[in-house]
C-alpha cells in the first residue's frame, strides 16, 4: 500500500519531528516523511533530520520582503515534495490566507493548550497562572483563525503543585510527541478526515477531540 507523504514544517529544534519521523520508520507505518522544511538554516531539526536520512529544504524567511512572497516559496517547497499532508511542527510564522487555503485539510498543527484554552503564546503559564486542573497540547487542522481550526486529539494531563512553565514543557511534550505521529497515522489510514471545516472519525464527526491522557509523562 502508498505511504501518505508527508511535509515538516519547522523553526526550532524539531523533536516533534523527530517523534513523527520516528513513528514513520516503525515497522507497519502508512505514512512517511519526504522533506522537513525550515524557514531558517539555523534551525537545530534540519541537523536532526538529515540524521534520521530525511531530505531537508530551507526557505530562509529573512529573504523575503512580504508574507505572501514567502508563503508562496513555502508552498512550492512543499509541492515539490510531493507531500500530501503538512505539520506544521513549531513553525513560528503566521500564515496567509491564501496558503491555509491551498492546503485545506490537509495542514496541521500543534499547540501546547487544550484548545480553545489558552491560543497564542506562553502557554503553559497562563495555565499555571489560572490555578488550571488540566493542560496539555491539541493537534488541530490550520484554518486561517489561529490556533482556531478543529482539534482532532489532545494530551492532556494533571498540573502538579509546584509547576513552573519548565516543568509543564517537559511533560507537554512527551505528550505531544504521542499525539503528533498517532494523528498522522490515522490520517494515512483513512480513519481521520476533514470535510467542510469539521472533523470527521471513522466516518463520523468528531463531537470531541480525541484524547490521550498521560499523568506520567515525564
Ligand atoms: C511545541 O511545544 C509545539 O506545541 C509548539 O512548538 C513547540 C515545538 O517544539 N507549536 P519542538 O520544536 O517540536 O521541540
Amino acid at each position: 500500500m502508498a505511504l501518505l507523504p508527508v511535509a515538516v514544517v519547522i523553526s526550532g529544534r524539531g523533536s516533534n519531528m523527530e517523534a513523527i519521523v520516528r513513528a514513520s520508520q516503525a515497522a507497519g507505518s502508512r505514512y512517511q516523511v519526504v522533506r522537513v522544511i525550515a524557514d531558517r538554516d539555523s534551525a537545530g531539526g534540519l541537523a536532526r533530520a538529515a540524521g534520521l536520512d530525511i531530505p531537508t529544504g530551507v526557505v530562509p524567511v529573512k529573504q523575503f520582503a512580504d508574507r505572501e512572497s514567502f508563503d508562496a516559496a513555502l508552498a512550492r517547497e512543499i509541492e515539490s515534495s510531493g507531500a500530501r499532508l503538512v505539520a506544521l511542527a513549531g513553525f513560528m510564522r503566521i500564515l496567509s490566507a491564501g496558503f491555509v487555503q491551498r492546503f485545506a485539510g490537509q495542514l496541521l498543527n500543534i499547540h501546547p493548550s487544550l484548545l480553545p484554552k489558552y491560543k497564542g503564546l506562553d502557554t503553559h503559564a497562563r495555565a499555571i497562572a489560572a490555578k488550571d486542573v488540566h493542560h496539555g497540547a491539541s493537534v488541530h487542522y490550520v484554518t486561517a483563525e489561529l490556533d482556531g481550526g478543529p482539534v482532532i486529539m489532545q494530551g492532556r494531563l494533571r498540573l502538579r503543585a509546584g509547576d513552573t512553565p519548565d516543568s509543564v514543557s517537559a511533560r507537554v511534550h512527551a505528550l505531544e510527541h504521542i499525539i503528533y505521529p498517532h494523528v498522522c497515522s490515522l490520517i494515512a489510514a483513512e480513519r481521520v478526515q476533514c470535510r467542510n471545516g469539521a472533523v470527521y472519525f471513522d466516518g463520523e464527526p468528531l463531537a470531541a477531540p480525541l484524547l490521550e491522557e498521560n499523568d506520567a509523562a515525564a
